[in-house]
């Protein structure tokens, strides 16, 4: 089982470390290989994502992606910011299906925003298209205007587009996931505005024929906001197009106490995939040792899961984070009066201990 290690920026080494503990004590053949990515990258080779770190990761059969970033390298031009490599590594490997559980564990019912008894017992699961919708549309820039409000303004523009393969495959990856937990799938869309989400439902509806076991409803996007803090347990899955699903599932992950605290899976059609933490490299706290491991080594045991069939071995990561929260230990950004709290690594050696 070969993973590909791409630790990046920030907190991204620190965190992906004490993943590679948990993975390391598993005892199973995996082969690691580490490689720079992001403003690591660029400050080595000037690419934040160099060709032999795109080789490593085709040929792994999962990645593990710590996080890239800093507010440092804003200036640079587009192509060469960190963030690029996380597209260039998902338009390359071909990740067009983003998993993002939003589990509140019972533990933490109190570190939400929300009233405990909205998030107790929650487990919803986000799946957002990720290599499509506005975020990669052409044509984009900037332009003078034309047309519109203001001829002869500075403006800029991009594109939102779908075709209807890529509807139809992120559709299938939703009614197979929601198969195997409620069987129910909401469709997140904005379809009374946007002819692209007019006919993501179109499409959605049309999948939905081959799945009569599952239950549908669709929900405009602005609505599916206000429910995931009115009543989040009323989800089950959630599946939404790009840029739609990067910020409900910002918000869902608010819901469960901490963004240190989830995991995603960015699958391809061939079940590869890449593994990261929900959040970003979080410059503000990188290098400090406070940041929380957890959802890097949960996006660890997602991999096992998803990429490698080792779901015994995931289910035995999951449940030594249950008994890390259970013990009562916590990272800042999930303390509260009472638990104890510690850094990044004395998290991680707890979860190895577990
Ligand atoms: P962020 O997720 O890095 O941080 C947001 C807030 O959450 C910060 O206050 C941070 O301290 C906190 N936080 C994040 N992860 C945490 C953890 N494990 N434990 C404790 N607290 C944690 O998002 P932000 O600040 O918007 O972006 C920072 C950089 O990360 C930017 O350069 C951004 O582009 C990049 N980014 C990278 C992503 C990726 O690599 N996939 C995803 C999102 C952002
Ligand atoms: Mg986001």
């Amino acid at each position: 089982m070969k993973i590909a290690v791409l630790p990046g920026d920030g907190i991204g080494t620190e965190i992906v470390a004490e993943a590679i503990k948990v993975l390391k004590v598993l005892d199973l053949p995996f082969e690691l290989e580490e490689a720079k990515v992001g403003g690591a990258a660029y400050e080595a080779d000037g690419h934040p994502l160099p060709d032999a770190t795109l080789k490593l990761a085709q040929a792994a059969d999962a990645v593990l992606f710590g996080a890239v970033g800093d507010w440092k390298y804003d200036k640079l031009e587009r192509s060469l910011r960190p963030e690029q490599a996380i597209l260039g590594l998902r338009k390359h490997l071909g990740l067009f299906a983003n998993f993002r559980p939003a589990i509140c564990y019972p533990e933490l019912t109190h570190a939400s925003s929300l009233k405990p008894e909205l998030v107790a017992g929650l487990d919803i699961l986000i799946i957002r298209e990720l290599t499509g919708d506005i975020y990669f549309g052409q044509p984009r820039g900037r332009r003078v205007a034309v047309d519109g409000h203001f001829p002869g303004a500075e403006e800029a523009f991009d594109t939102m587009r779908y075709s209807r393969p890529e509807i139809e495959r992120i559709a299938h990856v939703a009614f197979q996931a929601a198969r195997k937990r409620s069987k129910r799938v909401t469709s997140v869309d904005k379809a009374n505005v946007l002819e692209t989400f007019q006919f993501w439902k179109d499409v959605v509806t049309e999948v939905h024929a081959q799945y009569p076991d599952v239950e549908l409803d669709h929900m405009y996007v602005d609505n599916a906001a206000m429910q995931l803090v009115k009543a989040p347990k009323k989800f089950d899955v959630v599946v939404t197009g790009n840029m739609f699903g990067d910020i409900l599932s910002d918000e869902a992950a608010m819901l469960t106490g901490s963004i240190g605290m989830l995991p995603s899976a960015s699958l391809n059609s061939a079940n590869k995939g890449l593994y990261e933490p929900s959040h970003g490299s979080a410059p503000d706290i990188a290098g400090k040792g406070v940041a929380n491991p957890l959802a890097t080594i949960l996006s660890a045991a997602m991999m096992l899961k998803f990429s490698l069939q080792q779901a015994d071995a995931a289910d035995r990561i999951e449940s030594a984070v249950s008994a890390v929260l259970a013990a009562g230990l916590r990272t800042p950004d999930i303390w509260s009066e009472g638990t104890q709290k510690v850094g990044t690594r004395e998290m991680g050696d707890a979860v190895v201990a577990a």
